[in-house]
């Protein structure tokens, strides 16, 4: 995925999370782009816009919300690393024998689609739920992210 922002931070794992002394230096050097990433569709004719995703603006979250797999020393690989979410088409609908039986979520759309548009969804169901109980709320309900096509994909 191309990266649009210039500004990147480069720091090691231990100085940005204060992790304990004694991580063992060489690699864990990690380079986090901030403010926005654009996602680019690994296909040559996408159907939608290209994604302009907020990074910084998701600093309130844990980071491992996203990169699940991380394991708080190493750099954080992208989404689309081989073995992650490295396929540009559906297993289910693809032609290719290979391909068929591997999990859905292999393939890069359905990962994003699932925790991008999931957790946005749900924040929005938590807020009409809390909308329709007829408590006294003390704070405005939390903001949810975009879950409708042209709020995350433009119309160009
Ligand atoms: C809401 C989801 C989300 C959260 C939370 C999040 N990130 Fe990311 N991050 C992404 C996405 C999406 C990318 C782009 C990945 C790609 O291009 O494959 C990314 C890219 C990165 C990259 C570059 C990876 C590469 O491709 O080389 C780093 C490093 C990174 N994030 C660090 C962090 C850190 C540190 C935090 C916590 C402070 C964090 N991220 C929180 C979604 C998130
Ligand atoms: C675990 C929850 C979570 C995940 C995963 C997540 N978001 Fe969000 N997103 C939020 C929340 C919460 C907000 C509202 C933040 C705010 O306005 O303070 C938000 C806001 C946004 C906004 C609007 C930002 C603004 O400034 O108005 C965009 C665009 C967005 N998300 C895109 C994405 C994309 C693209 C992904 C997947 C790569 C993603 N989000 C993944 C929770 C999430
Ligand atoms: C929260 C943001 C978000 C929302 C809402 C969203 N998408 Fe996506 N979508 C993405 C991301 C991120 C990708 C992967 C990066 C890319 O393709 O630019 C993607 C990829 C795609 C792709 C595959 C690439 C292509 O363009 O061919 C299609 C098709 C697509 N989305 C259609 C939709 C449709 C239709 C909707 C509404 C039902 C929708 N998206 C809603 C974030 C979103």
């Amino acid at each position: 995925m191309r990266m649009s922002r210039g500004l990147i931070v480069c720091l090691s794992a231990a100085l940005i999370f204060g992790t304990a002394v004694g991580i063992a230096g060489g690699s864990d050097e990690m380079c986090v782009p901030m403010g926005d990433i654009s996602l680019v569709a690994p296909i040559d004719e996408p159907k939608r816009s290209e994604v302009n995703f907020p990074h910084t603006a998701h600093f309130d979250l844990s980071c491992k919300q996203c990169h699940h797999t991380w394991d708080g020393v190493d750099p954080i690989s992208g989404c689309m690393a081989s073995g992650c979410h490295d396929l540009s088409e559906s297993p289910g609908k693809s032609e290719d024998k290979a391909l068929k039986g591997l999990p859905e979520i292999r393939y890069y759309k359905k990962a994003y689609h699932q925790q991008c548009i999931g957790c946005h969804q749900d924040i929005k169901s938590k807020n009409a739920a809390l909308e329709r109980s007829n408590l006294m709320l003390e704070e405005p309900l939390p903001s949810a992210g975009p879950t409708g096509c042209v709020e995350c994909h433009p119309k160009e």
